[in-house]
């Protein structure tokens, strides 16, 4: 008997996590989780984190509630698990009441009279009065094998049909009608019409496979084009959602990505061109169920749109819908497909690798959302870019994990900037010569080094190695950009070749996967000093103007943004616009997903330090301006 959903809230609510699991493992406290070394494979390095309500493994991908825990550790069916903990958790564990097993006895009843429903229609598909639909459906691309995977049927022609059918397996018109099949006549309870007929049908699958209900579409033209069956006692259209049976095993192999298209021909054309993890709603928008179901088996599902106005407000109303549902790993990605075209006609006309394509240019839902309330913004005033930024705000505060809203907020503000900064001119002589008809382009490329006081420059890197000796685990962060600069002679420059060698043998001897607790300040300073870098140590960290994130105590974030803003100082604006442009590039290029990743993050991290680069310089300016005045 299934538990009612209240009761294992409340049991969960009731058993925090860190104790249950530290009874088993070792854990120790990382800022707002646990962690320790995964009981569930053999390691060294803790890659398994204990949140309050889950728990995770990022070196075997183990992940689970308190139930799951249990179950596997102790080796326990989900029921007797359950069972233990509401007795530590002092629960009573409710007992079967007979409503509740008639109830069940009935849903049972009820998949298998459309189970039954299904394979009647099917059958009728290669019946003479088929024919028609069989044809259809083979003139729409689909193989026999596809046919056949998805059960796909004709419906009859009505008349009582499905009713004489169904007569000899004992399945009662009034069963029928319960199972959505059937629909008793106005006038007469004890007289049934069928449901659909002169349909090709599609039977709707729940996530475990069981038939839940039919829908039927038109042959040729004809309204409504598609009919769904009727909310029931085992169905709703709100938390289904048609192909899951089939996408759920094809994503937790890893043979696809979870994709939510619109209809049930883009679902069946998506798996029928290999992409086996693709799922449609019913006929409705995305809601919240779905979503959470979707979420049950991937992350990180991707929103497949149609490129025109229609797709644009449902894209619009699903970044909307989601936005107090995310978090940490619960997402929604965005693909846009050609105007006018579904995946279905895309795959027609120019194949699965198109489809490919338009997955790839998924967009995460911050950068969605973005995009889609910076449509038609008027931001060339004070008061609209004003506006903008406060419904940026705004849309960054219903995500409701703390941490996450902060990078949402942060994320869609650095676009603003980003977006709404008049272009700088590279400098006035190339700007005349640009404006000279018939002129030679301006060069491409502002000095590689801007031109700078040796001194501030010294302390600027001086700065910047600061911060890495306080919090050596940034290096697994910045070493790529740390080994781009062209630091000062002496000091400066000893201090870079050292940290990057230090940092190239660990990662060579050690796989880096835990980084942020094996590299201590206190280890890095003393290699470097048996390096021989003792008095460059010294240089780096004495003395008085260091920034905050130098400190040993600064928090990971502000580390990160501190080493950034100096970088970008450093490197220098030209040199960071061309790199900038190049890991874009890489971007566009990058072909599997870890590249993908890797380039993407380059990306925000080079788009970070050029924002903080001019947001700083333009302070300067203001600064500069007020003291001429
Ligand atoms: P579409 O009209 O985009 O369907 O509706 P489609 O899958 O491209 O259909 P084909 O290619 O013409 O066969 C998308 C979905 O919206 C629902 C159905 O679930 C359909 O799959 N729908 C559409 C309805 O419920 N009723 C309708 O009349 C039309
Ligand atoms: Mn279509």
């Amino acid at each position: 008997m299934a538990l009612p959903a209240n009761f294992l809230d409340e049991l969960r609510a009731r058993t925090p996590l860190p104790p249950l699991i530290g009874r088993k493992v070792k854990l120790t406290r990382n800022g707002r989780q646990w962690k320790g070394c995964c009981p569930f494979h053999n390691e060294k390095t803790p890659s398994f984190y204990v949140y309050d309500d889950h728990y995770h493994c990022f070196g075997c991908g183990q992940h689970g509630d308190a139930i799951g825990f249990t179950m596997q550790t102790e080796g326990l069916p989900f029921r007797e698990a359950v069972e233990r903990l509401a007795a530590e958790a002092g629960l009573e564990v409710p007992k079967e009441s007979p409503r509740q097993v008639e109830r069940e006895r009935r849903a049972k009843d009820l998949h298998d009279v459309l189970a039954a429903a299904a394979e009647v229609m099917q059958r009728r598909l290669r019946l003479p009065e088929g024919r028609a639909a069989l044809d259809y459906l083979r003139g729409r691309g689909l193989t026999e094998e596809t046919i056949a995977r998805f059960g796909l049927g004709w419906s009859g022609g009505g008349r009582g049909a499905l009713i004489a059918d169904l007569k000899p397996l004992g399945i009662e018109p009034r069963q029928m009608a319960e199972a959505g099949l059937v629909k008793a006549q106005e006038d007469r309870s004890d007289s049934y019409s069928d449901f659909f007929f002169n349909r090709v049908m599609f039977p709707i699958r729940d996530r475990r496979g069981r038939v839940v209900s039919l829908g039927g579409r038109i042959l040729g033209d004809g309204q409504p084009k598609y009919l769904n069956g009727p909310e029931t006692a085992v169905f709703s259209k709100r938390r289904n959602l048609y192909g899951m049976d089939f996408a759920r095993e094809a994503v937790f192999r890893g043979k696809s990505r979870l994709i939510v298209a619109e209809g049930y021909m883009d679902v069946i054309a998506l798996h029928q061109a290999g992409f086996g993890g693709a799922v449609a709603p019913l006929g409705t928008a995305l809601t919240p169920e779905q979503m959470e179901e979707l979420w049950r088996v991937s992350p990180e599902p991707v929103l497949c749109l149609d490129g025109d106005a229609a797709g644009f407000r449902a894209a619009a109303r699903a970044a909307e819908m989601v936005l107090p549902l995310i978090g940490a790993e619960k997402t929604l990605h965005f693909a846009t497909l050609p105007a006018g075209q579904d995946p279905d006609d895309l795959i027609k006309a120019k194949g699965a690798a198109a489809f490919e394509a338009v997955l790839a240019a998924a967009k995460p839902l911050s950068s969605a959302l973005y995009d889609l309330m910076a449509d038609g913004r008027p931001l060339g005033t004070p008061e609209g870019r004003a506006t903008f930024r406060n419904d940026l705000a705004a849309a960054a505060g219903r995500v409701p994990d703390r941490s996450l809203a902060a990078e949402y907020r942060r994320a869609l503000l650095d676009r603003f900037f980003e977006s709404t900064r008049p272009a700088r001119p590279s400098g006035g002589a190339a700007r005349r010569a640009g404006a000279r008809p018939g002129a030679k382009p301006p060069p491409r490329l502002p000095p590689r080094t801007p031109p700078q006081p040796g001194q501030a420059r010294v302390e600027q890197a001086r700065c910047l190695l600061a911060i890495i000796l306080g919090q050596p685990w940034l290096l697994g962060e910045v070493d790529e950009a740390l080994a781009l600069l062209d630091l000062p002679e002496g000091p400066a420059a000893e201090l870079q070749a050292g940290m990057l060698d230090w940092h190239t043998q660990k990662a060579s001897t050690e796989a880096l996967l835990d980084g942020r607790d094996s590299l201590d300040s206190g280890t890095l300073l003393s290699h470097l000093g048996s390096a021989g870098l003792d008095q460059a140590c010294k240089w780096a960290t004495g003395g008085a103007g260091l920034p905050a994130a130098a400190s040993t105590e600064a928090q990971p974030g502000e580390a990160l943004d501190g080493w950034w803003h100096f970088f970008g100082l450093l490197r220098g604006e030209g040199a960071l616009v061309e790199d900038l442009r190049a890991a874009q590039a890489e971007l566009t290029a990058a072909t599997g997903p870890a590249e993908g990743a890797a380039a993407q993050a380059r990306v925000i991290r080079l788009r970070r330090a050029l924002l903080a680069l001019r947001r700083g310089e333009s302070e300067l300016e203001d600064a500069a301006e007020g003291a001429g005045h």
